[in-house]
C-alpha cells in the first residue's frame, strides 16, 4: 500500500485542515496509508547557517526530511494567515530547499480558509520552484471552510465532499 504524508499548515487543536486530513485518512484507509507529520510546531526556525550541505541535520529537520523522502506522495492542507501561508508551513518548506525532498514528489494541495486564494497561490508557487509534481487535479481551494467542514470531522458541504473525492481519487491513482 502506498504512503501519503499529510501536513496540516494549522497547528490548532480544532483545525478544520487537520479535520479534513482525518476525514480523508478515514475515507481512503483501504487504499492508502496516511501518516500525519506531527512536528511542524517544533521545527526550528530555518537558518541557512544551520543547514550545512553534507553536514548533520538538526534532529527535527532530519525527521521532516526523512518523512517526506519515505512517502510516495504528500498531502498539504493549510489555512491562510494574513494573506499568505502560515509561517510554520513555510518554515518547513524552507528546510527542504537545499536537500530537494520535494523534487519529483507528487503533492496534493488543499487550502481551507476563509478565502485562501493568496495562500493557495503562494504554496503552489513555492512547491513548483522546489520541483514538486502538482497537477491541475491535485489542487483545491476551499473558501468559507469553517462552514463546510464540521467540527465532528465531516465534510458538511456536498459539493466540497465531491471535490475532495475527485482530488484524492486522481492523486492516489497517480502515485
Ligand atoms: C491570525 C489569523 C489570520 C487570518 N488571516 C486570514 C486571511 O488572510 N485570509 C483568509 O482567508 N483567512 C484568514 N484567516 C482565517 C483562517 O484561514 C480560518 O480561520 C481557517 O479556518 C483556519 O484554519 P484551521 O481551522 O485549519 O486552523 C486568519 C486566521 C487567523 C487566526
Amino acid at each position: 500500500m502506498k504512503t501519503i504524508l499529510a501536513i496540516s499548515g494549522s497547528t490548532r487543536a480544532a483545525s478544520v485542515n487537520l479535520g479534513l486530513i482525518r476525514v480523508i485518512a478515514q475515507q481512503y484507509r483501504d487504499r492508502v496509508h496516511m501518516e500525519l507529520f506531527a512536528g511542524l510546531e517544533t521545527l526550528p526556525q530555518f537558518n541557512p547557517d544551520k543547514d550545512i550541505p553534507g553536514g548533520p541535520s538538526l534532529p527535527e529537520v532530519a525527521a521532516l526530511r526523512q518523512s517526506i523522502r519515505a512517502a510516495d506522495g504528500v498531502l498539504i492542507c493549510t489555512p491562510e494567515y494574513a494573506m499568505g501561508l502560515p509561517g510554520a508551513l513555510k518554515n518547513a518548506l524552507d528546510w527542504t530547499v537545499s536537500t530537494c525532498e520535494f523534487s519529483g514528489k507528487p503533492v496534493a494541495v488543499i487550502t481551507a480558509a476563509s478565502l485562501g486564494e493568496k495562500a493557495h497561490a503562494s504554496l503552489i508557487g513555492t512547491l513548483k520552484i522546489i520541483e514538486a509534481v502538482i497537477t491541475a487535479e491535485s489542487q483545491l481551494l476551499i473558501s468559507f471552510a469553517q462552514a463546510k467542514i464540521g467540527k465532528d470531522d465531516t465534510i458538511k458541504d456536498t459539493a466540497t465532499a465531491g471535490q475532495v473525492r475527485l482530488l484524492m481519487d486522481s492523486f492516489i491513482s497517480a502515485l
